[in-house]
Protein backbone atom coordinates (compact mmCIF):
# COMPACT_ATOMS: atom_id res chain seq x y z
CA UNK A 1 0.00 0.00 0.00
CA UNK A 2 0.93 3.79 -0.55
CA UNK A 3 -1.20 5.31 1.29
CA UNK A 4 -0.41 9.20 1.75
CA UNK A 5 -2.18 11.40 4.20
CA UNK A 6 -2.18 15.29 4.06
CA UNK A 7 -4.30 17.39 6.88
CA UNK A 8 -5.89 20.46 5.82
CA UNK A 9 -9.14 22.09 6.02
CA UNK A 10 -12.12 21.52 3.50
CA UNK A 11 -11.04 24.00 1.12
CA UNK A 12 -8.01 23.36 1.09
CA UNK A 13 -8.14 19.19 0.59
CA UNK A 14 -11.04 19.83 -1.37
CA UNK A 15 -7.70 21.65 -4.05
CA UNK A 16 -5.54 18.86 -2.92
CA UNK A 17 -8.15 16.18 -3.98
CA UNK A 18 -8.97 18.15 -7.73
CA UNK A 19 -4.71 18.13 -7.93
CA UNK A 20 -5.28 14.58 -8.27
CA UNK A 21 -7.58 14.05 -10.15
CA UNK A 22 -6.46 16.33 -12.76
CA UNK A 23 -2.90 15.15 -12.34
CA UNK A 24 -4.30 11.56 -12.93
CA UNK A 25 -6.96 12.14 -15.65
CA UNK A 26 -4.71 14.29 -17.42
CA UNK A 27 -1.85 11.90 -18.02
CA UNK A 28 -0.82 11.06 -21.67
CA UNK A 29 -2.83 7.34 -21.25
CA UNK A 30 -6.43 9.20 -21.37
CA UNK A 31 -5.33 11.02 -24.52
CA UNK A 32 -6.83 6.97 -26.46
CA UNK A 33 -9.74 6.50 -24.01
CA UNK A 34 -12.21 7.56 -21.59
CA UNK A 35 -10.72 8.40 -18.05
CA UNK A 36 -13.39 7.27 -15.22
CA UNK A 37 -14.19 9.16 -11.92
CA UNK A 38 -15.80 7.84 -9.18
CA UNK A 39 -18.36 10.13 -7.48
CA UNK A 40 -19.13 10.26 -3.96
CA UNK A 41 -22.28 11.73 -2.38
CA UNK A 42 -22.64 13.46 1.09
CA UNK A 43 -21.66 16.87 2.05
CA UNK A 44 -17.69 15.59 2.16
CA UNK A 45 -16.92 16.03 -1.26
CA UNK A 46 -18.41 18.95 -2.10
CA UNK A 47 -15.05 21.26 -1.78
CA UNK A 48 -13.28 18.88 -4.50
CA UNK A 49 -16.46 19.75 -6.73
CA UNK A 50 -15.92 23.09 -5.92
CA UNK A 51 -12.22 22.57 -6.48
CA UNK A 52 -12.97 20.86 -9.83
CA UNK A 53 -15.48 23.39 -11.10
CA UNK A 54 -13.14 26.36 -10.45
CA UNK A 55 -10.25 25.27 -12.87
CA UNK A 56 -12.94 24.87 -15.71
CA UNK A 57 -11.55 21.85 -17.29
CA UNK A 58 -12.34 20.36 -20.50
CA UNK A 59 -13.31 17.31 -19.22
CA UNK A 60 -15.32 15.58 -22.01
CA UNK A 61 -13.24 12.43 -22.28
CA UNK A 62 -14.51 11.41 -18.38
CA UNK A 63 -16.84 9.31 -17.61
CA UNK A 64 -18.30 8.68 -14.11
CA UNK A 65 -19.90 6.39 -11.76
CA UNK A 66 -21.63 7.41 -8.40
CA UNK A 67 -21.12 5.01 -5.40
CA UNK A 68 -24.75 4.62 -4.13
CA UNK A 69 -28.13 5.18 -4.43
CA UNK A 70 -31.00 5.35 -2.46
CA UNK A 71 -33.41 2.46 -2.91
CA UNK A 72 -37.16 3.58 -3.81
CA UNK A 73 -37.22 7.06 -4.03
CA UNK A 74 -38.81 8.67 -7.04
CA UNK A 75 -36.90 9.45 -10.16
CA UNK A 76 -35.69 13.24 -9.76
CA UNK A 77 -36.56 13.25 -5.81
CA UNK A 78 -34.24 15.74 -4.62
CA UNK A 79 -32.36 13.68 -2.12
CA UNK A 80 -31.49 11.05 -4.99
CA UNK A 81 -28.12 10.44 -5.02
CA UNK A 82 -28.98 11.13 -9.06
CA UNK A 83 -29.80 14.58 -8.16
CA UNK A 84 -27.75 15.50 -6.32
CA UNK A 85 -25.01 13.92 -8.25
CA UNK A 86 -26.21 15.85 -11.25
CA UNK A 87 -26.61 19.61 -9.43
CA UNK A 88 -22.93 19.33 -7.39
CA UNK A 89 -20.90 17.42 -10.02
CA UNK A 90 -22.21 17.07 -13.54
CA UNK A 91 -23.55 20.83 -14.28
CA UNK A 92 -20.65 22.70 -12.08
CA UNK A 93 -18.28 20.35 -14.35
CA UNK A 94 -19.69 20.33 -17.49
CA UNK A 95 -19.77 16.94 -17.85
CA UNK A 96 -22.01 14.86 -20.18
CA UNK A 97 -25.09 13.84 -17.86
CA UNK A 98 -25.48 10.43 -20.43
CA UNK A 99 -22.20 9.58 -19.43
CA UNK A 100 -22.43 9.49 -15.47
CA UNK A 101 -24.36 6.78 -14.25
CA UNK A 102 -25.94 6.26 -10.77
CA UNK A 103 -27.70 2.97 -10.00
CA UNK A 104 -31.09 2.85 -10.31
CA UNK A 105 -32.84 3.00 -7.37
CA UNK A 106 -36.13 3.36 -8.47
CA UNK A 107 -36.07 0.57 -10.93
CA UNK A 108 -38.78 -2.36 -10.22
CA UNK A 109 -35.62 -5.25 -9.71
CA UNK A 110 -33.27 -2.89 -7.58
CA UNK A 111 -31.20 -6.17 -7.17
CA UNK A 112 -30.37 -6.72 -11.06
CA UNK A 113 -29.64 -2.86 -11.28
CA UNK A 114 -26.87 -3.35 -8.68
CA UNK A 115 -25.88 -6.27 -11.05
CA UNK A 116 -26.33 -4.12 -14.54
CA UNK A 117 -24.25 -1.07 -12.61
CA UNK A 118 -21.24 -3.72 -11.21
CA UNK A 119 -21.04 -4.46 -15.45
CA UNK A 120 -21.42 -1.39 -16.49
CA UNK A 121 -18.04 -0.35 -14.23
CA UNK A 122 -16.41 -3.31 -15.83
CA UNK A 123 -17.60 -2.38 -19.27
CA UNK A 124 -15.95 1.23 -18.86
CA UNK A 125 -12.33 -0.26 -18.28
CA UNK A 126 -12.89 0.02 -14.45
CA UNK A 127 -12.57 3.05 -11.99
CA UNK A 128 -9.77 4.89 -12.70
CA UNK A 129 -10.05 7.56 -9.25
CA UNK A 130 -12.70 7.29 -6.83
CA UNK A 131 -13.71 9.89 -4.37
CA UNK A 132 -14.96 7.96 -0.66
CA UNK A 133 -16.17 9.55 2.40
CA UNK A 134 -16.52 7.37 5.81
CA UNK A 135 -19.46 6.98 7.20
CA UNK A 136 -19.52 7.83 11.21
CA UNK A 137 -19.20 3.85 11.42
CA UNK A 138 -16.57 3.22 9.11
CA UNK A 139 -18.69 2.58 6.27
CA UNK A 140 -17.46 3.23 3.12
CA UNK A 141 -20.57 3.85 0.21
CA UNK A 142 -23.02 2.00 1.98
CA UNK A 143 -21.01 -0.84 2.70
CA UNK A 144 -22.14 -1.15 6.43
CA UNK A 145 -20.01 -2.93 9.15
CA UNK A 146 -20.14 -6.72 8.91
CA UNK A 147 -19.81 -6.01 4.52
CA UNK A 148 -17.98 -8.82 2.58
CA UNK A 149 -14.77 -7.21 1.46
CA UNK A 150 -15.38 -9.18 -1.75
CA UNK A 151 -18.85 -7.42 -1.98
CA UNK A 152 -19.78 -6.28 -5.36
CA UNK A 153 -22.61 -3.90 -6.28
CA UNK A 154 -25.84 -5.04 -4.49
CA UNK A 155 -28.58 -3.85 -2.62
CA UNK A 156 -28.45 -3.38 1.32
CA UNK A 157 -29.75 -2.00 4.45
CA UNK A 158 -29.37 0.83 5.91
CA UNK A 159 -28.39 0.62 9.84
CA UNK A 160 -30.12 3.31 11.99
CA UNK A 161 -27.31 4.41 12.36
CA UNK A 162 -26.52 5.72 8.79
CA UNK A 163 -30.47 6.73 8.55
CA UNK A 164 -30.16 8.86 11.79
CA UNK A 165 -26.78 10.61 10.15
CA UNK A 166 -28.76 10.95 6.47
CA UNK A 167 -32.00 12.21 8.40
CA UNK A 168 -30.55 15.78 8.19
CA UNK A 169 -31.09 15.72 4.26
CA UNK A 170 -35.36 14.88 4.58
CA UNK A 171 -37.89 16.29 6.33
CA UNK A 172 -37.86 13.42 9.21
CA UNK A 173 -36.11 10.22 9.43
CA UNK A 174 -38.96 8.14 8.28
CA UNK A 175 -38.74 9.66 4.82
CA UNK A 176 -35.36 8.11 4.97
CA UNK A 177 -35.23 5.16 2.56
CA UNK A 178 -33.96 1.57 4.16
CA UNK A 179 -32.35 0.71 1.48
CA UNK A 180 -29.57 1.07 -0.85
CA UNK A 181 -27.95 0.13 -4.06
CA UNK A 182 -24.37 0.23 -3.54
CA UNK A 183 -21.00 -0.64 -4.93
CA UNK A 184 -19.45 -3.38 -2.97
CA UNK A 185 -15.83 -3.08 -1.23
CA UNK A 186 -14.92 -5.30 -3.45
CA UNK A 187 -15.98 -3.12 -6.76
CA UNK A 188 -14.03 -0.03 -4.89
CA UNK A 189 -10.61 -1.72 -4.45
CA UNK A 190 -10.46 -2.36 -7.91
CA UNK A 191 -10.40 1.49 -8.53
CA UNK A 192 -6.75 2.32 -9.64
CA UNK A 193 -6.48 5.07 -7.20
CA UNK A 194 -8.54 5.92 -4.19
CA UNK A 195 -9.20 9.37 -2.72
CA UNK A 196 -10.64 9.14 1.15
CA UNK A 197 -11.63 12.61 2.65
CA UNK A 198 -13.00 13.09 5.81
CA UNK A 199 -14.12 15.94 7.91
CA UNK A 200 -14.97 16.74 11.64
CA UNK A 201 -14.43 15.35 15.05
CA UNK A 202 -17.32 13.08 14.55
CA UNK A 203 -15.69 10.97 11.77
CA UNK A 204 -11.95 10.88 14.20
CA UNK A 205 -12.98 7.29 15.94
CA UNK A 206 -13.76 5.99 12.64
CA UNK A 207 -10.82 7.73 10.77
CA UNK A 208 -8.45 6.15 13.55
CA UNK A 209 -9.92 2.85 13.00
CA UNK A 210 -9.65 2.51 9.54
CA UNK A 211 -6.27 3.82 8.96
CA UNK A 212 -4.63 2.20 12.56
CA UNK A 213 -6.52 -1.02 13.14
CA UNK A 214 -7.10 -4.54 12.14
CA UNK A 215 -7.86 -4.72 8.87
CA UNK A 216 -11.56 -5.76 9.33
CA UNK A 217 -14.85 -6.39 7.66
CA UNK A 218 -16.42 -5.01 11.24
CA UNK A 219 -14.69 -2.05 10.13
CA UNK A 220 -15.18 -1.50 6.23
CA UNK A 221 -13.29 1.73 5.63
CA UNK A 222 -10.22 -0.49 7.01
CA UNK A 223 -9.97 -2.37 3.53
CA UNK A 224 -8.14 1.19 2.54
CA UNK A 225 -5.05 -0.61 3.76
CA UNK A 226 -5.07 -3.20 0.98
CA UNK A 227 -5.57 -0.71 -1.55
CA UNK A 228 -1.98 -0.04 -3.31
CA UNK A 229 -2.70 3.97 -3.94
CA UNK A 230 -4.94 6.17 -1.19
CA UNK A 231 -4.69 9.79 -1.15
CA UNK A 232 -6.34 10.39 2.47
CA UNK A 233 -7.38 13.95 3.38
CA UNK A 234 -8.36 14.90 6.89
CA UNK A 235 -9.19 17.97 8.67
CA UNK A 236 -7.45 18.60 12.19
CA UNK A 237 -10.62 17.46 14.28
CA UNK A 238 -11.40 13.75 12.04
CA UNK A 239 -7.21 13.40 12.34
CA UNK A 240 -7.23 14.38 16.25
CA UNK A 241 -7.36 10.62 17.01
CA UNK A 242 -4.60 9.59 14.63
CA UNK A 243 -1.58 8.34 16.50
CA UNK A 244 1.46 11.50 15.48
CA UNK A 245 3.44 8.31 13.47
CA UNK A 246 0.62 8.03 11.21
CA UNK A 247 0.23 11.15 10.53
CA UNK A 248 4.13 11.84 9.75
CA UNK A 249 4.49 8.92 7.41
CA UNK A 250 1.42 9.82 5.66
CA UNK A 251 2.57 13.28 5.12
CA UNK A 252 6.06 11.89 3.83
CA UNK A 253 4.57 9.11 1.61
CA UNK A 254 4.32 10.27 -1.81
CA UNK A 255 2.18 8.18 -4.30
CA UNK A 256 3.49 5.90 -6.44
CA UNK A 257 3.01 6.89 -10.31
CA UNK A 258 -0.02 5.20 -11.04
P1 LIG B 1 -21.02 12.78 4.77
O1 LIG B 1 -21.18 11.20 4.61
O2 LIG B 1 -20.16 13.22 3.65
O3 LIG B 1 -22.39 13.34 4.61
O4 LIG B 1 -20.43 13.00 6.09
C1 LIG B 1 -20.07 10.44 4.28
C2 LIG B 1 -20.45 8.98 4.37
O5 LIG B 1 -21.35 8.64 5.16
O6 LIG B 1 -19.85 8.17 3.66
Amino acid sequence: MTLRLVVADPHAAGELAADEIEAYVTQEEFSGRDAVLGFATGSTPLPVYAALARRELSLSYVRGFALDEYVGLPQGHPQSYASVILCEAVEPLGLDPARVLVPNGAAHDPAAAGAEFERAIEDAGGIDVQLLGIGSNGHLAFNEPGSSFDSLTRVVELTAETRLDNSRYFDSLDDVPTHAITQGLGTIMRARSLVLLAFGERKAAALAAALEGPVSEDMPASIVQRHPRVLVLADEAAASLLRRETVERGRRSSLRPS
